[in-house]
C-alpha cells in the first residue's frame, strides 16, 4: 500500500451538507423525510441534479443497462480499471435523508476535494449511484450491483413487478430514455476496487462516542415471498366449516413463524414488513394472501438452519388454505479484505478521529462489489440508530468526517501499485 497523500483538508463540509440537504428535496415528505422509490420520477430528477453537479466540476457522467449511474474523474494511467465509491439513492417509501445518499454525496465531495488538491490520481475515480439498493418498490433490493457483478442477470430482474404491475423493464426504460444524451456503459467491468461510506443505521458509534466505523462485514439475509391461498366467499353467509379463509391461516403461519424464530440472545432478525390481505373487503372473507420475510443473522449456520426451516414451519401451520414459500435472496454472511480495513484504520488514526471497527447488520451493495474487487465501508454515526425512517438524522460534523476519511481512502487507493 503507498502512503497516504491527505487531501482531507480540501473536504468541504458546507458544500457537502448543502448538497445533501438538496438531494433530499427529490421526493421530500411533510414529515421531513424521503420518499423516493427506485425508478421513479423523484429519482430520475435526483439523478438530474447529480449529474448536473458532476459536470460542474468536470466529471465525465455515463450510465449503464441497468441505469447504474457513473461520474468520472479520469486518472492519469486512464487504462487501469476505474476505483469506484457511491452508495446509491432510491430510499425506502417512508425513508431518511441519509440512507445511501451519504454515500453517493460523500463521494461526490471526496472527489471534488481530490480535484481542489492539484494532485490527480493514477486511476481514473467514479462515483456511482447503484439501481435498486433498497428493494422497496421491486424486491430483491441491490439489483444494480448485482446485475453489474454477474450475481443476478438483467433479464432476470427486469421481469419483476412494483405493487402497481408495472415492471422494472418498463421503469427503466423510462430512466434511460430520461438520460438518453449520457454516454452508455458497457454493463459489468473489473473495478480496481470499491469504497462505500454509509450512516450506521445503529448505536454503537453513538454509544462509544466514536466518529468512524471501519466496517469488518455484513451479516447474512435471506428473503422469502408467502403466498396463501384460500378462497374467497360471503362474510354473512360462509360457515366456519367451509371457509378457506387465507387471512386466518396466514396469522397462523406468522404466530408458527414469530415462535421458530425467537432466539433467548436476541440475535435472530426476522421481519415481516409488507402483509396483503386481498381482496380487502370488509364482507369478502379473504382469499389470498402474500406476505414478506426477511430474516438475517451473523452466523452462516445459523441462517441456514433458520431459513431451510422456513417453508416446513409454514406448510405446518397453513390449516386449510394452501401456501407457497418462494426464497427471493439468500446472502451468506460476509468479510471485507483486512487490506481495506487496515487502509480505513489507519487513514481515520491520522486524521485523528476516533473509530472502531464493527460488523452491518444492515445490507448494502459494497456485499456484491466484494464479491469482484477489494472492498471496504465506511460508517458514520446515525442519531439514536433510527434509520428506514423520516426521522433519520446525522450531524455536519461527522458526515464531513465521514467525507475526509472517504476522501484518503479512495486516493490512496487511486495511487496504488498497479497490479
Ligand atoms: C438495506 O436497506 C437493508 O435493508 O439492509
Ligand atoms: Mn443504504
Ligand atoms: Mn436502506
Amino acid at each position: 500500500m503507498n502512503d497516504i497523500i491527505s487531501v482531507a483538508d480540501y473536504v468541504d463540509g458546507k458544500r457537502l451538507w448543502q448538497r445533501l440537504m438538496e438531494l433530499a428535496c427529490f421526493g421530500a415528505t411533510v414529515k421531513g423525510g424521503v420518499s423516493r422509490l427506485a425508478l421513479s420520477q423523484e429519482e430520475i430528477a435526483a439523478r438530474a441534479q447529480l449529474v448536473k453537479w458532476g459536470q460542474e466540476i468536470g466529471l465525465e457522467p455515463s450510465v449503464d443497462r441497468a441505469s447504474n449511474l457513473f461520474l468520472r474523474l479520469p486518472g492519469t494511467e486512464p487504462h487501469l480499471p476505474p476505483l469506484l465509491t457511491g452508495s446509491h439513492i432510491d430510499s425506502q417509501p417512508t425513508g431518511g435523508k441519509f440512507d445511501g445518499a451519504y454515500g453517493v454525496i460523500a463521494a461526490l465531495e471526496a472527489i471534488e476535494a481530490i480535484k481542489t488538491s492539484g494532485h490527480r490520481p493514477r486511476r481514473s475515480i467514479e462515483l456511482v449511484a447503484w439501481m435498486n439498493e433498497e428493494g422497496a418498490r421491486f424486491s430483491p433490493g441491490m439489483m444494480g450491483s448485482a446485475v453489474f457483478t454477474g450475481v443476478r442477470r438483467l433479464d432476470e430482474v427486469t421481469k419483476v413487478r412494483d405493487k402497481t404491475g408495472i415492471s422494472v423493464e418498463e421503469a427503466l426504460a423510462e430512466v434511460l430514455a430520461a438520460e438518453e444524451t449520457l454516454p452508455r456503459r458497457p454493463l459489468g467491468f473489473k473495478p480496481a476496487g470499491f469504497v462505500e461510506a454509509h450512516i450506521e443505521q445503529g448505536t454503537t458509534l453513538q454509544n462509544e462516542k466514536l466518529t468512524i466505523g471501519v466496517v469488518t462485514g455484513i451479516q447474512g439475509k435471506r428473503t422469502f415471498r408467502i403466498e396463501v391461498e384460500g378462497e374467497e366467499s360471503h362474510a354473512g353467509t360462509s360457515a366456519r366449516a367451509n371457509r378457506r379463509d387465507a387471512f386466518v391461516s396466514a396469522v397462523a403461519i406468522v404466530q408458527a413463524l414469530q415462535n421458530a424464530m425467537w432466539d433467548p440472545d436476541d440475535t435472530v432478525r426476522f421481519t415481516i414488513g409488507m402483509f396483503t390481505v386481498l381482496p380487502n373487503a370488509p364482507s369478502v372473507v379473504p382469499g389470498r394472501v402474500v406476505f414478506s420475510v426477511d430474516l438475517r443473522h451473523g452466523d452462516a449456520e445459523t441462517i441456514k438452519r433458520l431459513g431451510d426451516a422456513l417453508p416446513h414451519i409454514c406448510k405446518a401451520a397453513r390449516g386449510t388454505c394452501d401456501v407457497n414459500v418462494r426464497e427471493l435472496l439468500y446472502d451468506i454472511p460476509l468479510k471485507f479484505p483486512a487490506s481495506m480495513r487496515l487502509l480505513i484504520n489507519k487513514v481515520a488514526e491520522r486524521l485523528n478521529l476516533p473509530h472502531r471497527e464493527m460488523p452491518s447488520p444492515a445490507g448494502h451493495d459494497s456485499r456484491y462489489l466484494n464479491y469482484v474487487c477489494p472492498t471496504g465501508m465506511i460508517f458514520i454515526p446515525c442519531k439514536d440508530g433510527i434509520s428506514h425512517n423520516e426521522a433519520e438524522e446525522i450531524t455536519p460534523v461527522d458526515a464531513t468526517a465521514g467525507a475526509c476519511v472517504l476522501a484518503d481512502v479512495i486516493f490512496t487507493l487511486a495511487n496504488a501499485e498497479a497490479e
